[in-house]
């Protein structure tokens, strides 16, 4: 019997970050991963085009693939655009990805947090609401970072890094006010668990760099009901990519996580 999909989406592969976790935790489920890779990256855009482009994308895709429920597996996508996801589309489950800021602030002992993200996610004013009302006795600095979604998409390709301009992006977070340090980096953005590695290998001193994928899996377990006739899913799961044309690197790397490119 075949079922509904989990629909997973992202400007670009950054998603592969949560789907990774969330088939730990709904093995039986099959998923659809969808990359607007046309649009990326969302950083960079004004945003009521990326509004209007994200909401026009989505009528397409769920009228397409009717699925169980969406993870929007996009900070910078969820944090502009999720409340009217969910009121264009009442029918829909959305479970979304929003900079993890109620949980840093839970666990910093320093009381010194940044935020690592796009420039866009950085803008919101959801981004500033989750401060105001979960951080508002720590330190919180937004770091908008212009290219760290590019470098993250070139590196998981197997490009190589440039350790120096790496450093220079992540290089504002680590910050000293007080005599306290920073000791938590939130990585609001799903393309920068994937340059975990090397953040910690260049960082100036160790910090948690607090990663939301398990968490964003947790919450679409809870959505998602158990599926009790099946152990495994009844058929493949296939990755879109709104360009059409995902290059040899991409079609490779979708293979590795079990996508079929379609
Ligand atoms: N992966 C996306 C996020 O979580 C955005 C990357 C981009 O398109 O700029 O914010």
């Amino acid at each position: 019997m075949s079922h509904s999909p989990v629909l997973v989406f992202d400007s670009g592969i950054g998603g592969l970050t949560v789907l990774r976790e969330a088939r730990v935790l709904m093995p039986e489920r099959n998923f659809v991963y969808v990359a607007d890779d046309a649009g990326f990256p969302y950083g960079g855009w004004e945003e009521e085009p990326l509004k209007a482009r994200i909401l026009a994308l989505f009528t397409r895709l769920l009228e397409t693939h009717d699925p169980e429920a969406v993870i929007v597996a996009c900070n910078t996508a969820f944090t502009l655009a999720g409340a009217d996801l969910r009121a264009a589309f009442p029918g829909t489950r959305f479970i979304g990805t929003v900079p993890a800021i109620k949980p840093a602030a839970e666990r910093t002992r320093s009381g010194v947090v940044s935020v690592l993200a796009t420039p866009g996610t950085i803008r919101r004013a959801y981004t500033r609401e989750l401060i105001e009302t979960y951080a508002g006795s720590h330190h919180v600095h937004l770091v908008g970072s212009p290219h760290l979604a590019r470098m993250a998409e070139a590196y998981i390709r197997g490009e190589p890094i440039d350790d120096e301009a790496v450093r220079a992006e992540i290089a504002p977070c680590f910050v000293e006010q007080d005599g306290c340090r920073t000791d938590i980096v939130v990585l609001a953005c799903t393309h920068y668990p994937f340059l975990a590695n090397v953040f910690r290998r260049l960082a100036p001193w160790p910090v948690d760099w607090l990663d939301p994928a398990e968490a964003i899996a947790r919450q679409a377990r809870r959505v998602v009901p158990p599926l009790m006739d099946a152990v495994e899913p009844a058929g493949e799961d296939i990755a879109i990519f709104t360009s059409g044309q995902p290059d040899f690197a991409t079609r490779r790397l979708m293979q590795g996580f079990g996508l079929r490119v379609t």
